[in-house]
Protein backbone atom coordinates (compact mmCIF):
# COMPACT_ATOMS: atom_id res chain seq x y z
CA UNK A 1 0.00 0.00 0.00
CA UNK A 2 1.05 3.77 -0.36
CA UNK A 3 1.19 6.26 1.84
CA UNK A 4 0.49 9.89 1.84
CA UNK A 5 3.63 9.88 4.66
CA UNK A 6 6.03 8.30 6.80
CA UNK A 7 5.08 9.40 10.84
CA UNK A 8 7.84 8.09 13.86
CA UNK A 9 6.15 7.99 16.71
CA UNK A 10 8.78 7.06 19.64
CA UNK A 11 7.49 6.11 23.13
CA UNK A 12 4.11 4.60 21.26
CA UNK A 13 4.04 1.89 24.26
CA UNK A 14 3.95 3.91 26.95
CA UNK A 15 0.91 5.89 28.42
CA UNK A 16 0.29 8.96 26.00
CA UNK A 17 2.46 7.36 23.27
CA UNK A 18 -0.32 4.92 23.03
CA UNK A 19 -3.02 7.34 23.40
CA UNK A 20 -1.24 9.35 20.06
CA UNK A 21 -0.42 6.35 17.86
CA UNK A 22 -4.35 5.07 18.52
CA UNK A 23 -5.41 8.48 17.70
CA UNK A 24 -2.96 8.70 14.20
CA UNK A 25 -3.53 5.27 13.28
CA UNK A 26 -7.38 5.36 13.29
CA UNK A 27 -7.42 9.40 12.27
CA UNK A 28 -4.98 9.30 9.15
CA UNK A 29 -5.71 5.66 7.20
CA UNK A 30 -3.03 7.69 4.43
CA UNK A 31 -0.42 7.63 6.63
CA UNK A 32 1.98 5.05 7.86
CA UNK A 33 2.69 4.97 11.20
CA UNK A 34 5.42 3.52 12.47
CA UNK A 35 5.88 3.34 16.64
CA UNK A 36 9.52 3.05 18.28
CA UNK A 37 9.86 1.72 21.32
CA UNK A 38 11.96 0.28 23.59
CA UNK A 39 9.52 -1.60 25.97
CA UNK A 40 11.41 -0.29 29.15
CA UNK A 41 9.16 -1.13 32.39
CA UNK A 42 7.04 1.44 31.23
CA UNK A 43 6.36 0.26 27.87
CA UNK A 44 3.52 -2.66 27.34
CA UNK A 45 2.18 -3.73 23.82
CA UNK A 46 -1.26 -4.53 25.64
CA UNK A 47 -2.21 -0.93 25.18
CA UNK A 48 -2.36 -1.13 21.75
CA UNK A 49 -3.89 -4.50 21.11
CA UNK A 50 -7.06 -2.77 19.70
CA UNK A 51 -5.02 -1.45 16.81
CA UNK A 52 -2.10 -3.61 16.31
CA UNK A 53 -3.46 -5.41 12.96
CA UNK A 54 -4.03 -2.16 10.96
CA UNK A 55 -2.51 -1.71 7.75
CA UNK A 56 -1.29 1.43 8.67
CA UNK A 57 0.56 0.82 11.93
CA UNK A 58 3.47 -0.96 12.63
CA UNK A 59 5.82 -1.47 15.56
CA UNK A 60 9.26 -1.61 16.02
CA UNK A 61 11.26 -2.51 19.20
CA UNK A 62 14.57 -0.71 19.69
CA UNK A 63 16.47 2.09 21.54
CA UNK A 64 16.62 5.60 20.67
CA UNK A 65 20.11 6.13 22.24
CA UNK A 66 21.64 3.51 19.35
CA UNK A 67 22.82 5.70 16.98
CA UNK A 68 23.36 3.29 14.30
CA UNK A 69 19.73 1.54 14.42
CA UNK A 70 18.01 4.79 14.40
CA UNK A 71 20.04 5.94 11.20
CA UNK A 72 19.00 3.11 9.73
CA UNK A 73 15.50 3.21 10.54
CA UNK A 74 15.28 7.12 9.14
CA UNK A 75 17.18 5.81 5.65
CA UNK A 76 14.47 2.81 5.52
CA UNK A 77 11.49 4.68 6.10
CA UNK A 78 12.36 8.22 5.29
CA UNK A 79 9.85 9.64 7.81
CA UNK A 80 8.38 13.17 6.68
CA UNK A 81 7.35 13.65 10.77
CA UNK A 82 8.79 12.50 14.37
CA UNK A 83 6.51 12.72 17.45
CA UNK A 84 8.84 12.41 19.57
CA UNK A 85 7.27 11.13 23.48
CA UNK A 86 9.53 8.54 24.56
CA UNK A 87 11.04 9.48 27.35
CA UNK A 88 12.00 8.39 31.35
CA UNK A 89 9.37 9.95 32.88
CA UNK A 90 9.19 9.21 36.25
CA UNK A 91 10.39 11.93 39.13
CA UNK A 92 10.86 9.45 41.87
CA UNK A 93 12.97 6.92 39.49
CA UNK A 94 15.06 10.11 38.48
CA UNK A 95 15.55 11.13 41.56
CA UNK A 96 17.36 7.97 42.07
CA UNK A 97 18.80 7.40 39.07
CA UNK A 98 19.35 10.11 36.96
CA UNK A 99 21.54 9.02 34.64
CA UNK A 100 18.74 6.71 32.69
CA UNK A 101 17.00 10.08 32.21
CA UNK A 102 20.49 11.63 30.87
CA UNK A 103 20.67 8.84 28.62
CA UNK A 104 16.95 8.43 27.17
CA UNK A 105 15.53 12.09 27.71
CA UNK A 106 19.03 14.05 26.48
CA UNK A 107 21.07 11.67 24.36
CA UNK A 108 18.19 9.99 22.87
CA UNK A 109 16.45 12.92 21.40
CA UNK A 110 20.06 14.55 20.44
CA UNK A 111 20.38 10.90 18.41
CA UNK A 112 16.83 11.26 16.58
CA UNK A 113 17.67 14.99 15.75
CA UNK A 114 21.17 13.83 13.60
CA UNK A 115 19.37 11.11 12.20
CA UNK A 116 16.90 13.79 10.70
CA UNK A 117 19.20 16.11 10.01
CA UNK A 118 21.24 13.41 7.96
CA UNK A 119 18.23 12.58 6.11
CA UNK A 120 16.24 15.50 5.51
CA UNK A 121 18.32 17.37 3.01
CA UNK A 122 15.25 19.10 1.89
CA UNK A 123 13.55 20.38 4.97
CA UNK A 124 10.24 21.66 3.70
CA UNK A 125 7.02 19.52 4.57
CA UNK A 126 9.19 17.93 7.21
CA UNK A 127 8.27 18.14 11.51
CA UNK A 128 10.01 17.36 14.22
CA UNK A 129 7.71 17.79 17.09
CA UNK A 130 9.00 16.99 20.47
CA UNK A 131 6.93 16.12 23.49
CA UNK A 132 7.58 18.19 26.69
CA UNK A 133 6.36 18.85 30.44
CA UNK A 134 5.42 21.92 32.28
CA UNK A 135 8.19 20.71 34.50
CA UNK A 136 10.92 22.70 32.83
CA UNK A 137 9.44 25.85 33.92
CA UNK A 138 10.29 24.79 37.66
CA UNK A 139 7.49 25.37 40.50
CA UNK A 140 4.93 28.36 41.05
CA UNK A 141 4.49 29.94 43.92
CA UNK A 142 0.40 30.26 45.12
CA UNK A 143 -0.31 32.99 41.91
CA UNK A 144 0.71 33.08 38.59
CA UNK A 145 0.68 30.66 35.45
CA UNK A 146 3.58 29.40 33.49
CA UNK A 147 3.24 30.70 29.84
CA UNK A 148 5.24 30.03 26.87
CA UNK A 149 7.94 32.66 27.79
CA UNK A 150 8.30 31.40 31.53
CA UNK A 151 12.02 30.95 31.94
CA UNK A 152 13.01 27.78 32.34
CA UNK A 153 13.73 26.74 35.64
CA UNK A 154 13.87 22.77 36.22
CA UNK A 155 14.57 21.59 39.31
CA UNK A 156 14.50 17.77 39.41
CA UNK A 157 16.73 15.60 37.22
CA UNK A 158 13.88 14.58 35.42
CA UNK A 159 12.92 17.84 34.70
CA UNK A 160 16.39 19.07 33.92
CA UNK A 161 16.91 15.87 31.34
CA UNK A 162 13.19 17.04 29.61
CA UNK A 163 14.89 21.05 29.52
CA UNK A 164 18.21 19.86 28.55
CA UNK A 165 16.17 18.48 25.70
CA UNK A 166 14.37 21.06 24.57
CA UNK A 167 17.04 23.52 24.39
CA UNK A 168 19.01 20.94 21.92
CA UNK A 169 15.35 20.66 19.77
CA UNK A 170 15.14 24.53 19.51
CA UNK A 171 18.77 24.61 19.18
CA UNK A 172 18.82 22.31 15.80
CA UNK A 173 16.61 24.60 14.43
CA UNK A 174 18.51 27.86 15.35
CA UNK A 175 21.76 26.32 13.90
CA UNK A 176 21.02 23.56 11.27
CA UNK A 177 16.69 25.14 10.24
CA UNK A 178 15.41 21.53 11.46
CA UNK A 179 11.51 22.38 11.19
CA UNK A 180 10.48 21.94 14.41
CA UNK A 181 7.33 22.11 16.99
CA UNK A 182 7.33 21.51 20.85
CA UNK A 183 4.94 21.75 23.68
CA UNK A 184 4.88 21.71 27.42
CA UNK A 185 2.15 19.33 28.87
CA UNK A 186 0.80 19.29 32.40
CA UNK A 187 0.22 16.06 34.37
CA UNK A 188 -1.89 13.69 31.81
CA UNK A 189 -4.61 11.43 33.38
CA UNK A 190 -6.49 8.09 31.89
CA UNK A 191 -6.14 5.20 30.93
CA UNK A 192 -2.96 2.68 30.72
CA UNK A 193 -1.59 5.27 33.10
CA UNK A 194 1.28 3.33 34.77
CA UNK A 195 0.34 3.18 38.33
CA UNK A 196 3.75 4.35 39.88
CA UNK A 197 2.17 7.49 39.10
CA UNK A 198 -0.43 9.33 42.05
CA UNK A 199 -3.81 8.58 40.03
CA UNK A 200 -3.46 4.73 39.20
CA UNK A 201 -1.58 4.31 42.13
CA UNK A 202 -4.29 5.36 44.32
CA UNK A 203 -6.83 3.55 42.34
CA UNK A 204 -4.93 0.74 42.88
CA UNK A 205 -4.29 0.58 46.38
CA UNK A 206 -7.89 1.31 47.04
CA UNK A 207 -8.84 -1.66 44.71
CA UNK A 208 -6.30 -3.79 47.20
CA UNK A 209 -7.16 -2.07 50.60
CA UNK A 210 -3.57 -0.94 50.90
CA UNK A 211 -2.12 2.12 52.28
CA UNK A 212 -2.21 5.32 49.88
CA UNK A 213 0.96 7.13 50.10
CA UNK A 214 0.59 10.96 50.09
CA UNK A 215 4.15 13.12 50.09
CA UNK A 216 4.73 15.46 52.86
CA UNK A 217 1.19 17.24 53.67
CA UNK A 218 -0.28 16.58 50.20
CA UNK A 219 -0.74 20.53 49.60
CA UNK A 220 1.29 20.36 46.31
CA UNK A 221 -0.79 21.31 43.05
CA UNK A 222 -1.03 20.29 39.34
CA UNK A 223 -3.28 21.33 36.85
CA UNK A 224 -4.62 17.88 35.66
CA UNK A 225 -5.60 16.96 31.46
CA UNK A 226 -7.06 13.94 30.36
CA UNK A 227 -5.04 12.19 28.04
CA UNK A 228 -6.64 11.94 25.15
CA UNK A 229 -6.94 15.92 25.05
CA UNK A 230 -3.48 15.75 25.04
CA UNK A 231 -3.32 13.48 22.37
CA UNK A 232 -5.74 15.27 20.27
CA UNK A 233 -3.73 18.87 20.94
CA UNK A 234 -0.60 16.77 20.16
CA UNK A 235 -2.94 16.06 16.32
CA UNK A 236 -3.81 19.71 16.17
CA UNK A 237 0.03 21.20 16.96
CA UNK A 238 1.51 18.94 14.36
CA UNK A 239 -1.13 19.42 11.61
CA UNK A 240 -1.52 23.33 12.47
CA UNK A 241 1.19 24.57 14.97
CA UNK A 242 3.37 27.54 13.29
CA UNK A 243 7.29 26.48 12.37
CA UNK A 244 9.61 26.93 15.35
CA UNK A 245 6.86 27.72 17.71
CA UNK A 246 6.05 26.02 21.42
CA UNK A 247 2.72 25.63 22.79
CA UNK A 248 1.71 25.07 26.36
CA UNK A 249 -0.95 22.70 26.93
CA UNK A 250 -3.11 22.10 30.55
CA UNK A 251 -6.50 21.56 31.80
CA UNK A 252 -7.10 24.73 33.86
CA UNK A 253 -7.69 22.39 36.18
CA UNK A 254 -5.44 22.89 39.37
CA UNK A 255 -5.80 20.27 42.35
CA UNK A 256 -3.80 20.08 45.47
CA UNK A 257 -2.93 16.15 45.95
CA UNK A 258 -4.98 15.54 48.89
CA UNK A 259 -8.29 17.11 47.76
CA UNK A 260 -7.47 14.84 44.18
CA UNK A 261 -6.82 11.89 46.87
CA UNK A 262 -9.66 12.32 48.50
CA UNK A 263 -12.41 12.68 45.78
CA UNK A 264 -10.61 9.31 43.89
CA UNK A 265 -11.61 7.70 47.59
CA UNK A 266 -15.05 8.90 47.57
CA UNK A 267 -15.43 7.87 43.59
CA UNK A 268 -14.12 4.52 44.58
CA UNK A 269 -16.45 3.77 47.23
CA UNK A 270 -19.49 3.98 45.57
CA UNK A 271 -17.95 2.21 42.84
CA UNK A 272 -16.95 -0.38 44.38
CA UNK A 273 -19.84 -0.34 46.94
CA UNK A 274 -18.20 0.56 50.04
CA UNK A 275 -19.75 2.38 52.96
CA UNK A 276 -18.66 6.44 51.82
CA UNK A 277 -15.83 7.36 54.00
CA UNK A 278 -14.03 3.78 53.68
CA UNK A 279 -11.29 4.39 51.43
CA UNK A 280 -9.92 8.10 52.71
CA UNK A 281 -9.16 5.77 55.83
CA UNK A 282 -6.18 4.61 53.56
CA UNK A 283 -4.49 7.53 53.37
CA UNK A 284 -0.79 7.73 54.79
CA UNK A 285 1.23 11.05 55.03
CA UNK A 286 4.76 9.66 54.17
CA UNK A 287 7.89 11.65 53.70
CA UNK A 288 7.94 14.63 51.42
CA UNK A 289 9.74 13.85 47.67
CA UNK A 290 13.35 15.55 47.79
CA UNK A 291 13.29 18.86 46.00
CA UNK A 292 9.02 18.20 45.02
CA UNK A 293 7.61 21.38 42.78
CA UNK A 294 4.92 22.85 44.83
CA UNK A 295 2.44 23.85 42.03
CA UNK A 296 2.39 24.04 38.12
CA UNK A 297 -0.10 25.19 36.41
CA UNK A 298 -0.20 26.24 33.02
CA UNK A 299 -1.82 28.84 30.99
CA UNK A 300 -2.81 27.02 27.49
CA UNK A 301 -4.62 30.25 26.15
CA UNK A 302 -2.46 30.37 23.11
CA UNK A 303 -2.89 27.13 22.32
CA UNK A 304 -6.91 28.19 22.36
CA UNK A 305 -6.35 31.26 20.82
CA UNK A 306 -4.41 30.17 18.03
CA UNK A 307 -5.65 26.57 17.22
CA UNK A 308 -8.83 26.59 18.59
CA UNK A 309 -8.14 23.77 21.04
CA UNK A 310 -9.81 23.76 24.50
CA UNK A 311 -9.89 20.22 26.86
CA UNK A 312 -13.12 18.49 26.52
CA UNK A 313 -13.77 16.65 29.80
CA UNK A 314 -14.46 18.20 33.28
CA UNK A 315 -11.82 16.67 35.31
CA UNK A 316 -14.67 14.83 38.01
CA UNK A 317 -15.75 13.24 34.54
CA UNK A 318 -12.56 12.10 33.19
CA UNK A 319 -11.80 10.66 36.81
CA UNK A 320 -14.82 8.51 36.91
CA UNK A 321 -13.96 7.33 33.19
CA UNK A 322 -10.89 6.95 34.50
CA UNK A 323 -11.52 4.61 37.21
CA UNK A 324 -14.36 2.51 35.83
CA UNK A 325 -11.22 2.28 33.46
CA UNK A 326 -9.12 0.30 35.90
CA UNK A 327 -12.15 -1.25 37.57
CA UNK A 328 -13.26 -2.92 33.94
CA UNK A 329 -9.09 -3.55 33.32
CA UNK A 330 -8.08 -5.62 36.37
CA UNK A 331 -6.01 -8.12 34.33
CA UNK A 332 -4.06 -5.07 33.21
CA UNK A 333 -3.68 -3.70 36.03
CA UNK A 334 -2.46 -6.89 37.80
CA UNK A 335 -0.24 -7.40 34.84
CA UNK A 336 2.15 -4.04 35.12
CA UNK A 337 2.52 -4.38 39.14
CA UNK A 338 3.43 -8.22 39.03
CA UNK A 339 7.28 -8.75 38.90
CA UNK A 340 10.04 -5.45 38.41
CA UNK A 341 6.89 -3.00 39.82
CA UNK A 342 7.09 -5.05 43.63
CA UNK A 343 10.58 -4.42 43.72
CA UNK A 344 10.57 -0.83 43.14
CA UNK A 345 7.54 -0.55 45.25
CA UNK A 346 9.07 -2.03 48.28
CA UNK A 347 12.10 -0.05 47.86
CA UNK A 348 10.46 3.32 47.03
CA UNK A 349 7.69 3.10 49.78
CA UNK A 350 8.19 0.71 52.41
CA UNK A 351 12.33 1.15 53.10
P1 LIG B 1 5.73 6.59 29.86
O1 LIG B 1 6.81 6.40 30.85
O2 LIG B 1 4.39 6.02 30.14
O3 LIG B 1 6.18 6.01 28.43
C1 LIG B 1 7.46 6.21 27.92
C2 LIG B 1 7.65 5.24 26.76
O4 LIG B 1 8.96 5.47 26.20
C3 LIG B 1 7.59 3.77 27.18
O5 LIG B 1 6.78 3.04 26.28
C4 LIG B 1 9.04 3.32 27.10
O6 LIG B 1 9.17 1.93 26.78
C5 LIG B 1 9.58 4.20 26.00
N1 LIG B 1 11.04 4.39 26.11
C6 LIG B 1 11.74 4.72 27.23
N2 LIG B 1 13.06 4.77 26.94
C7 LIG B 1 13.18 4.49 25.61
C8 LIG B 1 14.29 4.40 24.73
N3 LIG B 1 15.54 4.62 25.16
N4 LIG B 1 14.05 4.11 23.42
C9 LIG B 1 12.79 3.90 22.98
N5 LIG B 1 11.70 3.94 23.78
C10 LIG B 1 11.89 4.24 25.09
O7 LIG B 1 5.66 8.16 29.62
P2 LIG B 1 4.39 9.10 29.37
O8 LIG B 1 3.84 9.52 30.66
O9 LIG B 1 3.52 8.47 28.34
O10 LIG B 1 5.13 10.37 28.74
C11 LIG B 1 5.39 10.44 27.33
C12 LIG B 1 6.10 11.75 27.02
O11 LIG B 1 5.28 12.84 27.42
C13 LIG B 1 7.42 11.92 27.78
O12 LIG B 1 8.33 12.55 26.92
C14 LIG B 1 7.06 12.84 28.94
O13 LIG B 1 8.17 13.61 29.33
C15 LIG B 1 5.98 13.69 28.32
N6 LIG B 1 4.96 14.22 29.26
C16 LIG B 1 4.32 13.40 30.12
C17 LIG B 1 3.32 13.92 30.94
C18 LIG B 1 2.54 13.04 31.89
O14 LIG B 1 1.71 13.56 32.67
N7 LIG B 1 2.71 11.73 31.89
C19 LIG B 1 3.00 15.29 30.89
C20 LIG B 1 3.71 16.10 29.99
C21 LIG B 1 4.68 15.55 29.17
O1 LIG C 1 3.58 17.99 34.96
C1 LIG C 1 3.83 17.02 34.00
C2 LIG C 1 4.52 15.83 34.63
O2 LIG C 1 3.53 15.15 35.42
C3 LIG C 1 5.13 14.88 33.62
O3 LIG C 1 6.14 15.54 32.91
C4 LIG C 1 5.70 13.64 34.31
O4 LIG C 1 6.18 12.72 33.35
C5 LIG C 1 4.58 12.99 35.10
O5 LIG C 1 5.07 11.86 35.80
C6 LIG C 1 3.96 13.98 36.07
O6 LIG C 1 4.90 14.32 37.13
P1 LIG C 1 4.47 14.44 38.67
O7 LIG C 1 5.65 14.23 39.50
O8 LIG C 1 3.66 15.66 38.89
O9 LIG C 1 3.44 13.17 38.74
P2 LIG C 1 3.24 12.06 39.89
O10 LIG C 1 1.99 11.31 39.52
O11 LIG C 1 4.47 11.30 40.16
O12 LIG C 1 2.91 12.96 41.17
C7 LIG C 1 1.81 13.84 41.20
C8 LIG C 1 1.82 14.52 42.57
O13 LIG C 1 1.50 13.55 43.57
C9 LIG C 1 3.16 15.09 42.96
O14 LIG C 1 2.97 16.29 43.70
C10 LIG C 1 3.77 14.03 43.87
C11 LIG C 1 2.55 13.42 44.53
N1 LIG C 1 2.65 11.97 44.87
C12 LIG C 1 3.07 11.12 43.90
C13 LIG C 1 3.19 9.77 44.15
C14 LIG C 1 3.68 8.81 43.09
C15 LIG C 1 2.30 11.52 46.13
O15 LIG C 1 1.89 12.31 47.01
N2 LIG C 1 2.39 10.18 46.37
C16 LIG C 1 2.84 9.28 45.46
O16 LIG C 1 2.94 8.07 45.78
Amino acid sequence: MNFEKNILITGGAGFIGSHVVRRFVKHYANYRVVNLDKLTYAGNLENLRDIEDSENYRFIKGDICDAGFIQKLFEEYQFDGVIHLAAESHVDRSISNPMAFVETNVIGTVTLLNAAKSIWKEMSGKRFYHVSTDEVYGSLGDEGLFTESTSYDPKSPYSASKAASDHFVRAYQNTYGMPIVLSNCSNNYGSYHFPEKLIPLTINNIKNNEAIPVYGKGENIRDWLFVEDHARAIDVIFHEGKEGETYNIGGFNEWKNIDLVHLLCDIMDSKLGREAGTSRKLISYIKDRAGHDMRYAIDASKLKDELGWEPSLQFEEGLEKTVDWYLANQSWLEDVTSGDYQNYYKEHYQS
